[in-house]
């Protein structure tokens, strides 16, 4: 598939809610651009905006005004190149972990080879869970069958909503290297929202910092260092966790 140069353009983004007969503006005037392969890290308080940007990128929620351009097309509904991880896992209690991988796959007509799959549940370590029910796994790897089940569709563009939030931090940092080298073995884009700043840090080659006050964006802060699993361990990682620390003291 032909990649645009413009991959995924934000333009102006804003969004207001009614309740209780008052509009209440959740995010304003939100902008940037992410070239293709290549990570952003979307940060913020609670409550900030940042589920609601990501569904308005993945064409789940229309914006109140400004727009959204992926490939050079107008978002306006949910398209196949776009995979959604969300907080809660998504997953079938019903379905067997085998049938819960396959499922957007199935369900968007994706043949998908045994040798590919078996590739994918080694390289995320989900090998050996096909008969069990999510409910009989842990958190780390529910998220990891999440995981596999979007990156079998192929993806260009994966929005991750906090997908490691309730995981301990341990499995968290495993996790997080895990979608580093999926990321890195594979031609995609990732925006990633969490309120964790370690894990921005660590996945962001781009940190937009979100407030509460307006315009929505207050901070753009480029991460050359991301990439390599020892970033973590290094000083320029200690700096930019410090800084990203400082300004969201002061908007949250
Ligand atoms: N469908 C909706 N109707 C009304 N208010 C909403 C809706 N979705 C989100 N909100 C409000 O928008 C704000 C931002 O929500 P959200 O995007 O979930 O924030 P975050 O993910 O940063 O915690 C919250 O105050 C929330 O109550
Ligand atoms: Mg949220």
């Amino acid at each position: 598939m032909a990649i645009s140069p413009k991959f995924l353009n934000v333009e102006g983004v804003n969004k207001s809610f009614i309740s209780a007969n008052e509009s209440k503006t959740v995010l304003d005037g939100i902008s940037f651009e992410l070239p293709f392969h290549d990570s952003l890290a979307i940060v913020g308080p609670s409550g900030c905006g940042k589920t609601t940007l990501l569904l308005i990128i993945a064409g789940l929620v229309e914006p109140t005004g400004g727009s959204i351009y992926f490939q050079d097309t107008l978002v306006t509904a949910p398209n196949r190149k776009t995979a959604l991880v969300l907080q809660e896992y998504g997953l079938f209690p019903w379905k067997k972990v085998a049938a819960n991988i396959l499922l957007g796959a199935k369900l968007q007509n994706i043949e998908v080879s045994e040798q590919r799959l078996e590739t994918l549940k080694n390289e995320l370590e989900i090998e050996g869970l096909d008969h069990l029910y999510p409910t009989q796994l842990s958190g780390g790897q529910r998220q990891r069958v999440a995981l596999a089940r979007a990156l079998l569709l192929n993806p260009l563009l994966l929005l991750l909503d906090e997908p490691f939030a309730a995981i301990d931090t341990v499995t968290r940092e495993k996790l997080q290297n895990q979608l580093l080298k999926a990321f890195q073995k594979r031609e995609f884009s990732f925006i990633i929202v969490t309120h964790n700043i370690e894990e921005a840090v660590f996945l962001g080659k781009k940190i937009i910092i979100l407030g509460t006050g307006r315009p929505s964006i207050q901070s753009v802060i480029d991460n050359p260092g991301t990439g390599r699993v020892g970033y973590r361990n290094q000083p320029a990682f200690f700096e930019l966790t410090a800084k990203i620390r400082d300004i969201l003291e002061e908007v949250a």
